[in-house]
């Protein structure tokens, strides 16, 4: 986070509060969100998109609090289930400035969404036009939809390949004439309101010469929209997926050069067209809270290996993030609550669980010295580790603390055992 720095005694200062002192008081392991790093995010994307939308993908990591500090930077939001758009409208986000986005969402998360009055869903299949269809007349409202293009481009960090077709669940397939073939019934039926299109290329993304390709093809789909109905669609999405440094060798864009380029594809490509530019709207979910958290661990054993490696085992694992784990993702960790002299020794931060996946940091110098109660941090967990946290071995998952101008404040609790009994009723 932005706001963090060694202290005299050469402990983690965030936000004017030591990391030995948020131990205590909070315990760990412990996601410490630094408040004003993830406000000042929104505000560089609000400053880098000043006439676009831009919806923080609460998929990321998402709570009431959270949504308060985004609803208070004049962000929007984009939800994919029921469970989050129940903590969104908790928060207070104006429904209006809701996107609601899914592969199988319910009726029941469909009538909620038209009760609550969401500003859009985006539709990703003929049976939801149908759903939707029968929903909005038997209430008498005309909801506003786009439809989930699959353009056939999936981007990663530092690649991206195209295709003519693309074997995914997400969207309607451009290629095999899917998603000309929704537009056209929405037109025709009456019953949707289609404000435009919507395209989502990958996650983690550096090259941005994959939201060109993308960029294009969903627009020459615009001109084909045109061509058959003679109306042009006034909004365009281009989806999340801008990528962090999660080590210090990647190297993301600012969101002012990013909204550069992206400006400057969709402008040329309106314009070989000749299509007016549809009012721009993108969905960052972890360049907005990823960087802005770090978990806090304390190291429990520390276990040299043969003379290969030391195994350091902190107090949490792949419950609390599992994307080590999941999508070999790296991470970086730092003795948190003090200053040490001692030589780095090559480590690999593990947890507790029982499966030797179990690996936090997979590579990581940490001082020879490092032993039981230190404090570990493992900073840019901000993103789909709260989110995707599991019980995995009754594990409870951490709580959230927010820090901000010296005070810290609890807006996720730590889960208990008694949390999870309480589950267990047979
Ligand atoms: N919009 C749509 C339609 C999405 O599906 C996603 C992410 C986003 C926006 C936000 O993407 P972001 O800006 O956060 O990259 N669990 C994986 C990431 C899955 C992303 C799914 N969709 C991970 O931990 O890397």
């Amino acid at each position: 986070p932005r706001n963090t720095v060694r202290g005299a005694d050469g402990a983690l200062v965030v936000a004017g509060l030591g990391v030995r002192d948020l131990a205590a008081e909070f315990g760990t392991p412990v996601y410490v969100l630094d408040e004003d790093d993830l406000r000042s995010r929104c505000r560089d994307f609000r400053a880098a998109f000043p006439t676009e939308d831009v919806y923080y993908a609460g998929k990321a990591f998402l709570c009431r609090a959270v949504v308060r500090m985004i609803a208070e930077e004049g962000m929007f939001l984009d939800v994919c289930s029921g469970g989050e758009l129940a903590v969104a409208l908790a928060g207070g986000m104006p429904p209006e400035r809701i996107g609601f986005h899914g592969n199988n969402k319910s009726e029941a998360e469909l009538r909620r969404a038209l009760d609550a009055g969401v500003g859009r869903i985006i539709v990703d299949s003929f049976a939801e036009i149908d759903r939707l269809t029968a929903l909005a007349r038997e209430r008498g409202v005309r909801p506003r939809v786009l439809i989930r293009v699959t353009v056939g481009v999936e981007a990663h960090t530092h690649e991206f390949i195209a295709t003519a077709h693309e074997d995914q669940k997400f969207g309607f397939s451009l290629a095999g004439g899917a998603a000309i073939a929704a537009a056209l019934r929405i037109l025709d039926e009456d019953a949707l309101e289609l404000r435009g299109l919507h395209s989502h290329i990958g996650s983690q993304i550096f090259d941005t010469s994959g939201f060109e390709v993308s960029a294009r093809r969903v627009l020459a789909l615009q001109a084909q929209i045109r061509d058959a109905r003679g109306v042009e669609l006034p909004e365009l999405d281009l989806g999340g997926g801008f990528g962090i440094a999660y080590t210090t060798q990647d190297d993301p864009s600012a969101p002012h050069d990013l909204a550069k380029r992206l400006r400057k594809i969709v402008d040329s490509e309106c314009a070989a067209e000749r299509l007016a530019v549809p009012q721009l709207s993108i969905e960052p979910g972890r360049a907005i809270v990823g960087p802005a958290v770090f978990t806090l661990y304390q190291v429990g054993t520390v276990k040299d290996v043969d003379g290969i490696r030391t195994y350091v085992s902190v107090d949490g694992g792949m419950s609390d993030n599992i994307r080590t784990a999941l999508y070999d993702a790296s991470y970086s960790a730092t003795l948190a609550s003090r200053a040490s002299t001692a030589e780095p020794m090559l480590a690999r931060v593990v947890g507790k669980h029982c499966e030797s996946g179990d690996i936090v940091v997979k590579d990581e110098f940490l001082p020879a010295d490092v032993q039981p109660g230190d404090l570990v941090a493992v900073p840019g967990t901000g993103a789909y580790c709260r989110s995707m946290a599991s019980n995995y071995n009754h594990v409870p998952r951490p709580p959230v603390v927010a820090v901000r101008d010296g005070r810290a404040r609890l807006i996720v609790r730590r889960e208990t055992e008694a949390d999870l009994l309480a589950l267990d009723v047979g």
